[in-house]
């Protein structure tokens, strides 16, 4: 089948009822009919995620966005018009319509427009907006490939769209608009950087205290082998006998101890190691090793979504 009989088949899918695995710019969604509550019910099922925590609807056109939500202050429009298509989500207070089960019964709604011809195409085609968290079981890390979406939800999904991997390779920047100051729930592909340039300053919330972005638990985007930043050579002399593995901006000057390093941009280019990051833990994560060490990355432009990632998988708690 060509892509587009495929994209074809996947709206009449999504049509029906149905679920399909398709990639965006950032990571590959889950997706169904926002209008849909049984068939949304069912993304919650297959990724096994809490009803509390809300989904992103996904349009393929910014004046959709007029149909979901109560109004758009003009801080949210000027970012809209700046970077959709692309990773940037806003939340807004929703319209009624929206059903519960996607906002999680809360009063706003994310929205974004992603940047990827099949998601667009798909969206488009349905004639829906759709409802779409990261097409990975909760807790787990997302997928940037449709492999990984074959590895790990395989046969529960109706079908998955493969549009080879992702070139952000982090989630979309999430912003709230329900307060004076528009405030970033969530870190990701569009940096604060670039945010702050257009609107000026914006809140940011520390990790612990997000009760507005109740799906942003510490302990998320966590593979099974633990993680942790801490290292010294001292402190490795103690895991002699053990397998460690080592995530890392740039390469290192002295490796000898590790037992595989994985380098995310070896010109140290932040977009491309945000680009690496999942699918560099994925591979870490196969190795069965007894530990992967992860070197902490500047926190400027994407290094902030890289780090945000990483402290969560390194998080101990829920
Ligand atoms: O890049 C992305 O955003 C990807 C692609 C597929 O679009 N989607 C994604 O969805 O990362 P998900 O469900 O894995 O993460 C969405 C986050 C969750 O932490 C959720 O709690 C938060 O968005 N969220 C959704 N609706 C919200 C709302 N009304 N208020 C606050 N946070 C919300
Ligand atoms: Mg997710």
């Amino acid at each position: 089948m060509s892509d587009n009989q495929t994209i074809h088949r996947a709206a009449e899918i999504i049509k029906e009822g149905g679920i399909v695995a398709f990639p965006t710019e950032t990571v590959y969604g889950l997706g169904a009919d926002a209008f849909n509550p049984l068939a949304v019910a069912r993304i919650f099922e297959v990724k096994r995620r809490p009803y509390f925590d809300p989904l992103i609807i996904h349009v393929a056109n910014p004046s959709n966005v007029e149909e979901l939500v109560k109004e758009i202050p003009s801080s949210a429009k000027r970012l809209i018009e700046r970077f959709w298509p692309g990773p940037l989500t806003v939340v807004l207070l929703k319209e009624e319509n929206i059903p519960d089960i996607v906002t999680a019964g809360l009063p706003t709604v994310a929205i974004r427009m992603p940047n990827h011809p099949m998601a667009l195409a798909l969206i488009k085609e349905c004639k829906c907006p759709i409802a779409a968290p990261s097409a990975n079981p909760f807790g787990y890390l997302s997928p940037t490939t449709a492999e990984h979406v074959r590895d790990q939800l395989g046969d529960q999904v109706d079908l998955i769209l493969d549009g080879g991997p992702c070139p952000v390779g982090v989630e979309s920047t999430i912003l709230s608009f329900l307060e004076e100051k528009p405030r970033l729930l969530r870190p990701g592909g569009v940096s604060l950087e670039e945010i702050e340039s257009i609107i000026g300053k914006v809140e940011i919330s520390p990790i612990k205290d997000r009760p507005s972005a109740p799906g942003m638990l510490p302990k998320h985007y966590a593979p099974r082998t633990p993680i942790v930043f801490d290292w010294s050579e001292k402190n490795l002399d103690l895991y002699e006998d053990k397998n460690i593995g080592l995530l890392v901006l740039q390469e290192p000057k002295n490796n000898l101890k590790f037992h595989f390093v994985e380098v995310l941009s070896k010109k140290g280019d932040l977009r491309e190691a945000a680009a690496n990051l999942f699918a560099a833990i994925r591979r870490l994560d196969a190795l069965n090793l007894d530990l992967i060490v992860a070197k902490p990355i500047p926190e400027i432009g994407l290094g902030r979504a890289i780090m945000d990632r990483l402290r969560r998988a390194t998080s101990k708690g829920e």
